[in-house]
C-alpha cells in the first residue's frame, strides 16, 4: 500500500490505447453487468502501464475512467493503493524489493542498502542512465523465499549481494534471459 500520494503531481501527456487494446477493453466490459465496470480497473491499469509508457499519469487514470465509464476517483483509489502501479516515470528495470516482516527478518534491508549503494540511488529514484528504478513494496507472496525482489513480473529469490551483482550485470548487459537465479 502506498501512502501520501499527491495525484496532482502525476502529470503526463495523454496517450491512447491501440485499436486492439480498445477491443479487448470492450470485451472485458461486456463480461460484467452495467454499473460494475469498476471490476475491470486493475486489468486496464496493467494494460495502460505496459502500453502507455511504463507508468500511470493522472491523464492516463482519467482516460481509463472515461473508457470504463466510471468516475476518476474510482481509478485514482486503485492506482494509488497498489505498489505495482508506477505513478512516476521509471527506468527500464523497476526493482521492487519486498520489505515486509518475513523478508526483513532474512535481510531485505541489507539488500535494499546494497542496491542503493551499488546504483548510487535511493529508494524511489532512477539511475541517471534510465536503466534502474528502486522501489520497496509490501509482501509479494513469496515469503518463504526471501529476501526477494520482483522485476517485470518475475521474482528473484533468496537474494544475496552476489546474486544482486549477477542480476544487475545481466540487466545492464541485456542478457537477463540467461540469468539463473
Ligand atoms: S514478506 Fe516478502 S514476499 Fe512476503
Amino acid at each position: 500500500m502506498k501512502t501520501h500520494i499527491d495525484i496532482s503531481k502525476r502529470k503526463g501527456e495523454r496517450k491512447e490505447f491501440s485499436e486492439a487494446s480498445l477491443v479487448r477493453i470492450k470485451e472485458l466490459m461486456s463480461n460484467v453487468p452495467e454499473g460494475k465496470h469498476k471490476t475491470a480497473v486493475i486489468h486496464v491499469l496493467h494494460m495502460a502501464q505496459s502500453e502507455l509508457g511504463g507508468w500511470i499519469s493522472v491523464e492516463t487514470m482519467d482516460y481509463v475512467a472515461e473508457l470504463l465509464n466510471i468516475t476518476p476517483i474510482e481509478v485514482y483509489e486503485v492506482a494509488t493503493f497498489y505498489t505495482m502501479f508506477h505513478l512516476d516515470p521509471t527506468g527500464k528495470y523497476v526493482l521492487e524489493v519486498c520489505r515486509t516482516g518475513p523478508c526483513m527478518l532474512v535481510g531485505s534491508d541489507k539488500i535494499i542498502d546494497y542496491i542503493e549503494k551499488k546504483l548510487a540511488i535511493k529508494v524511489g529514484e532512477t539511475t541517471s542512465d534510465g536503466l534502474f528504478t528502486l522501489k520497496t513494496v509490501e509482501c509479494l507472496g513469496a515469503c518463504g523465499y526471501g529476501p526477494m525482489l520482483q522485476c517485470q513480473y518475475k521474482n528473484y529469490e533468496f537474494l544475496t549481494t552476489e546474486k544482486v551483482d549477477d542480476l544487475l550485470n545481466a540487466m545492464s548487459n541485456g542478457i537477463l534471459e540467461t540469468y539463473q537465479s
